[in-house]
């Protein structure tokens, strides 16, 4: 609804010219440490999904895994971590990638999901897409089927959802902020 993405968009912070002079940082801890917001970004991002058959949640390092997790619960499906490089202690499959303000290498384990298996991504946004895309890529590596991917936030300016869409998942996301 409105009120609800009005309430959501009032939660998170803006922060000027950080992490770089230029980009406006979208800060969800204020989102986080709102009882009300954080039940409210994790509710309406399960509620497509309430009734379909998933098998997993992945969720990237750091801030997937923090709405990642609760969506799974909420889901009762499993979670899947894909993580910043030399994090995870078993065979891993790891892809470069670039995001809004930098490049990154990511892993998943070889065995987190079964050939087959349906996944839903999660993360907290979505800006030139390189994270998601390279999540997703990690997932079809080692036989998953990911059948939608959401985020809290979307920056359409910087053109991730198309790459998404582009490689056939579905997007859903909660709010959008203009530019970068
Ligand atoms: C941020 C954000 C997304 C990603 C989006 O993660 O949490 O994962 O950037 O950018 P993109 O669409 O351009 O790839 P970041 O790696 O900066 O930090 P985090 O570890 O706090 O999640
Ligand atoms: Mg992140």
């Amino acid at each position: 609804t409105p009120e609800s993405q009005n309430y959501l968009l009032s939660s998170i912070r803006s922060i000027p010219d950080y992490p770089k002079p230029g980009i406006i940082f979208r800060d969800i801890t204020t989102l986080l440490g709102d009882a009300r917001a954080f039940r409210r970004a994790v509710d309406e991002l399960v509620q497509p999904y309430v009734g379909l058959k998933v098998d997993k949640i992945a969720g990237m390092e750091a801030r997937g895994f923090i709405l990642g997790g609760a969506v799974a619960h909420q889901l009762s499906a499993g979670f899947v971590p894909i993580r910043k490089k030399g994090k995870l202690p078993h065979e891993t499959v790891r892809i470069a990638y670039s995001l809004e303000y930098g490049v990154d290498e990511m892993e998943i384990h070889m065995d987190a999901v079964k050939p087959g298996e349906k996944v839903i991504l999660v993360d907290d946004l979505i800006a030139t897409g390189g994270t998601a895309v390279g999540a997703v890529q990690l997932l079809r590596q080692i036989g998953a089927d990911v059948v939608s991917a959401c985020f809290v936030i979307d920056l359409p300016e910087l053109g991730g959802r198309k790459k998404l869409e582009a490689l056939g998942v579905e997007v859903r996301t909660l709010v959008e902020f203009e530019g970068h």
